[in-house]
């Protein structure tokens, strides 16, 4: 049985996917999986995107102020930092103050070790996930016989942002990454990449052909699916007319044009 199984939800209330643009997606598409009735409410960033090239303060200040204020308006029944960088830095914090359920974005290192044959492991995220001690600790415990190279990868987060709102995708963004993988002594003996920012899966494709050569690419979105599922087992749900999206920065067609495929009807601003 789940964690708060035994608490009375409302059967409309929302879970809350948080990040700063469309890379919560990559968890939303598998939530939709195991929770098809869900109510969800899509949290997005706009005004603060990217959070890769901000401080740690600054993001910690933006993600627990805005998780605050969506938490007082919205009464969610959980909330999920589908954000590597907001989560690495300030999930910690999110769940000091806040009473929700808060689940956390993990860089994939774990099962990408279980995982290598070569035991060279690439890592993809933003400058700000790619220096965190919570990386380091994931590297300590769950990769100390491989080797992870680290690569920010901040071009990627625009791209994928292209890519939803149906711009062209500019591939010398793309090859530029992959040469900053491959350029390092034993990046050519890389057979799996971590993808640790959730923008990174929606490129996948354009990665994998980049990369060439059996190459796997691992992400936490699956597990984080499950871990919600999880938390409000034999909760019921009513999803009612339709989710909504809620941003930062006034709203534009391009942007619900993004997240209609999604499921997503309204896009209002906080
Ligand atoms: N999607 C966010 C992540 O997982 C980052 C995008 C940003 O830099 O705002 O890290």
């Amino acid at each position: 049985m789940g964690h708060f199984a035994n608490q009375a939800v409302d059967p409309a209330a929302p879970i809350v996917l948080f990040d700063t643009g469309v890379g919560g997606l990559t968890v939303l598409a598998e939530l939709r999986k195991v929770l098809p009735e869900a109510p969800v409410i899509y949290a997005a960033d706009y005004a603060g995107l990217p959070y890769g090239t901000k401080t740690e303060a600054e993001v910690a200040a933006r993600v627990c102020g805005l998780l605050g204020r969506m938490s007082e308006r919205y009464h969610p029944r959980a909330i999920c930092i589908a954000c590597n960088t907001a989560s690495t830095i300030a999930l910690g914090m999110v769940r000091e103050v806040l009473e929700v359920p808060v689940i956390g974005t993990v860089p994939a290192i774990k099962p990408a070790a279980e995982m290598t044959q070569t035991g060279v492991i690439g890592l993809l995220g933003t400058a700000a996930t790619v220096r965190q001690g919570y990386v380091d600790e994931l590297e300590r415990q769950f990769a100390s016989d491989k080797l992870l190279i680290r690569h920010a990868a901040p071009e990627l987060v625009e791209q994928a942002e292209r890519k939803l709102r149906g711009d062209t995708i500019d591939s010398a963004a793309i090859a530029a990454t992959v040469a900053g993988l491959r350029d390092h002594t034993r990046g050519m003996e890389i057979d799996t990449v971590v993808l640790a920012c959730t923008h990174f899966p929606l490129l996948e494709d354009e990665l994998r052909a980049a990369m060439g050569g059996g190459v796997r690419f691992v992400h936490g979105a699956e597990g984080i699916a499950r871990r919600i599922a999880y938390l409000t087992e034999g909760q019921e749900f009513a999803r009612g007319d339709g989710d909504r999206v809620v941003v930062t920065a006034p709203p534009d067609q391009a942007m619900l044009d993004a997240f209609r495929p999604y499921g997503f009807d309204r896009i209002e601003q906080l």
